[in-house]
């Protein structure tokens, strides 16, 4: 059987990885920026993680969620400890594209409509209501179609108004939009959504699949405004590769028996996973890390004088490479052997693990000065 050739590779075959680094099958070693899209969070193979997934693979590894296992609740209240939402309910599931899936089900349940509003160059994942409110025409089937999506500019407080009425259930926004680019949404963008969802009865979605989990130096992206969601996403970076999902639900929504579930959310090896991530998040102070880290590398790339500007915020970052570096990403990887991640045309995507070194950091940025270089016409005076 072949796969399904669904994926543009590099022809590049990682066998090890240790921090923030790969090696591949040739013994090429590689600096990871790119994080397999946002995942890495603590590192790859952090030693902490690596014996907490083996003991729990040598207890049990997996049960259904008919019994009860108090590794979920467990994480439910470090989850809570850490990111500050100790009063929310979590729900467990296994990706990005399912926490939003269910979010936004849970915002039906509650509210029971069916509209949705999100925003131009938004990303939610690829199953149903999650890729009807992703702004990419090319990856909607038309079974997804028949969703109530109503798409408005990021940061244009009049166009969402002009939408939002009370036929809308949810309103999702990402902390940081990811796949679009790395665009912000402002701070009092945020609060005038959570003001208007509270007017006309509609739930608030903030979508933390890539921004959360302190990629952004706190532990929401969200949380550099002074809203609380109704219900917020997570998945990548909780569980450092191993895949987790998970929806934070407010307090005021109530469950009731059958109303979300699934087979492997919460299963016993996830949730070792996703609780070593969050002791070693806070053990080895990450959060702070990856925000000098992110103001260290984005300073030194301003000062280059090259990219316009510089948009996201602790190490999720993003800068457009001018027409004359366009080859930039696969300069950086193929002569460099540094990876980082894009975004359609232009768009380089630093996303690395929050553990990055200054000396890493540096690394980097010689590889993007020397690339830079080589593309530079020198001037005739
Ligand atoms: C903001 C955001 N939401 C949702 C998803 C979907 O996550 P998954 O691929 O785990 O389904 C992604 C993935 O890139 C994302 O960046």
């Amino acid at each position: 059987m072949k796969l399904f050739d669904v994926y543009p590779l590099f022809p590049i075959t990682p066998v090890r990885a240790s921090g923030s680094w790969l090696w591949d099958d040739q013994g090429k070693k590689y600096l990871d920026l790119y994080g397999g899209h946002a995942v890495i969070s603590i590192g790859h193979s952090h030693p902490k993680y690596v014996e907490a997934i083996s003991r729990q693979l040598n207890a049990i590894g997996f049960y259904s969620n008919s019994v009860q296992n108090p590794l979920q609740q467990k994480l439910a209240e470090k989850l809570g400890e850490v990111s500050g939402y100790s009063d929310y309910q979590l729900f467990l599931c296994n990706s990005g594209a399912e926490a939003n899936e269910n979010a936004m089900k849970v915002a039906s349940f509650v509210t029971g409509r069916s509209k949705i509003i999100a925003f131009r160059k938004a990303f939610h994942g690829r199953t149903s209501a999650a890729v009807a409110s992703t702004d990419n025409p090319k990856i909607v089937a038309p079974i997804n179609a028949s969703h109530h999506i109503q798409f408005v500019p990021l940061n244009d407080a009049a166009a969402f108004d002009s939408v939002m009425n009370d036929e809308v259930a949810a309103v999702v926004i990402e902390g940081i939009q990811g796949v679009g680019g790395i665009h912000v949404p402002e701070t009092s963008f945020l609060n005038h959504l959570e003001k208007q969802c509270r007017k006309y009865g509609a739930m608030l979605i903030l979508d933390e699949i890539q921004s959360g989990y302190g990629r952004s130096g706190k532990f929401f992206a969200h949380q550099y405004a002074d809203i609380r969601p109704d219900l917020i996403t997570t998945a990548k970076g909780m569980g450092n590769g191993f895949p987790i999902g998970g929806v934070l639900i407010h307090p005021d929504i109530k469950p009731w028996s059958g109303m979300l579930g699934t087979t492997f959310g919460g299963n016993y090896l996830a949730c070792a996973a996703a609780l070593a991530v969050l002791e070693v998040i806070e053990k080895e102070n990450l959060m702070t890390n990856a925000l000098e880290m992110g103001n260290y590398l984005a300073e030194s790339i301003l000062s280059l004088n090259v990219f316009s500007e510089l948009r996201g915020k602790g190490l999720m970052l993003g800068f457009d490479a001018p027409e004359q570096h366009k080859t930039l990403r696969k300069d950086l990887l193929f002569q460099h052997h540094v990876f980082t991640g894009e975004s359609s045309p232009n768009t380089i995507r630093l996303l690395p693990s929050l553990a990055l070194t200054r000396d890493e950091s540096d690394f980097f940025l010689e590889a993007l000065q020397s690339c830079l270089n080589q593309n530079t016409v020198p001037s005739s005076n």
